[in-house]
């Protein structure tokens, strides 16, 4: 037990390193939570540092969750376990401790983590996502929408994993409050635009 407490606590660690922060400086333009949406994610940077900034921190972010969840496969780790690990590697994400606990949204963790779990899984999501990102133009509501049918795919794929993914779409979806505030009101910026974070 000592040795998966281990794991969790190494997670949530991984988690912590928040890219887009890091990559958003060395961008020159500084702390993504103080421009566009505010959010230090892989979209937020593509609004303030461009596209080449924006895929190292998506890639990044989702290898903090395939590397977690791989590394729990590979000691043979029990699946309530790798649950635990996928969930604070996102946790490490929104809330890391390295960055005074003001975080992401988890969203390319959660795919991340996913991603060691079931490929064809992985790229549904992927899929849904990507689908409504083009059907509408946002990020946002294409992250919402997935993580609301995440569970319903991983009933068909994965049954084991239905309860850590339900609790991983809650957290994300929580994380979305301000961004459902703004698509109800019609003030949501579309993934090529420029947010305000005082919108
Ligand atoms: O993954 C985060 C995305 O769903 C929303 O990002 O910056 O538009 O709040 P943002």
């Amino acid at each position: 037990i000592s040795f998966t407490l281990m794991m969790i606590f190494a997670a949530y660690m991984l988690g912590s390193v928040s890219s887009a922060i890091m990559v958003s400086y060395l961008f020159g333009k500084g702390d993504p939570r103080t421009q566009g949406s505010g959010n230090p994610g892989a979209t937020n940077v593509l609004r303030i540092a461009g596209p080449f900034a924006a895929v190292i921190v998506l890639v990044f972010d989702i290898l903090k969750g395939t590397v977690s969840v791989y590394a729990a496969f590979l000691f043979g780790v029990d699946a309530i376990s790798i649950g635990v690990i996928a969930i604070a590697a996102c946790l490490g994400h929104m809330y890391p401790v390295f960055f005074k606990f003001k975080g992401g949204k988890g969203v390319a963790t959660a795919l991340g983590c996913l991603i060691s779990l079931d490929f064809n899984l992985a790229g549904l999501l992927l899929g849904t996502w990507l689908l409504v990102v083009i059907l509408t133009g946002y990020s946002s509501l294409a992250a919402i929408v997935t993580v609301t049918l995440a569970p319903i795919y991983t009933l068909l794929f994965k049954p084991d994993y239905v309860y850590p993914v339900i609790m991983l779409s809650a957290l994300i979806i929580w994380q979305h409050r301000d961004n459902i505030r703004r698509l109800l009101g019609g003030k949501e910026s579309k993934i090529w635009k420029k947010g305000n974070v005082n919108e």
